[in-house]
């Protein structure tokens, strides 16, 4: 037994030093200079408002959070073709990635499609998702008016917004999704 847990030991330690290049890697390509890889965040070391700033991204339902920038279906079109298209489709058909235009009506179906368009209750969280995921191969490296803008062209694919449509943090907030009614509470205790 113990003799296992040390064989094992190594290859864990391989996987830390993996992991933190990785995070090394991916931090060097956000906003250039946004993240202080150098800065110590070990505990008891008080972060700086300057270095959780870059960290602190999440964005409510209700749009809390939203940066400044806008961004509009037709420059969505060219980043989407650039830095989408290869992994969901031309077309957001899905591919390596999901499928991410499509699927309305489908969810009471025998074979429901849970897409952005037909399954996702906020737009809000279209744009959080895509701007700390996405793409795959290169999270965070998109600036706030391309996530606006790319939010912009697959809403607008899923025939939610026109296509002279301009998002930014007031107006993103205010789209209404097709199945924003479609959750409700779990009454099993302890649910949310
Ligand atoms: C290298 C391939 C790749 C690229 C490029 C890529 N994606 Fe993705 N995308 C994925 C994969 C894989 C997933 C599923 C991730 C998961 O479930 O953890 C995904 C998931 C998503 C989802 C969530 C879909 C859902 O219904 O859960 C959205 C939205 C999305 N991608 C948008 C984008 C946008 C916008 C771009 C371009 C800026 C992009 N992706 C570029 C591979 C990619």
């Amino acid at each position: 037994m113990r003799e296992g847990l040390l064989r094992r030991m190594p290859a864990c330690a391989a996987l830390a030093v993996l992991v933190s290049l990785t995070t090394l890697a991916s931090c060097s390509s956000v906003t250039p200079g946004a993240r202080n890889a150098e800065a110590s965040h070990d505990v008891g070391t008080p972060i700086s408002a300057q270095d959780l700033a870059v960290w602190n991204i999440d964005v409510a339902p209700d749009g809390r959070g939203l940066p400044p920038g806008s961004g509009d279906v037709a420059g969505g079109a060219h980043i989407f073709a650039a830095k989408c298209a290869a992994c969901h489709g031309a077309q957001g058909q899905g591919g390596l990635g999901d499928q991410l235009i499509g699927g309305q009506g489908t969810l009471t179906s025998a074979k429901p499609k849970r897409t952005v368009g037909s399954y996702w209750p906020y737009a809000t969280t279209l744009f959080d998702y895509i701007r700390r995921a996405m793409p795959y191969n290169a999270p965070e490296s998109l600036s706030a008016d391309e996530v606006y803008a790319v939010s912009a062209f697959l809403l607008n694919q899923n025939g939610i917004v026109p296509a002279n449509t301009r998002l930014d943090a007031a107006s993103l907030p205010r789209v209404v999704m097709p199945n924003r009614d479609g959750f409700v509470p779990d009454p099993r205790p302890g649910r949310l």
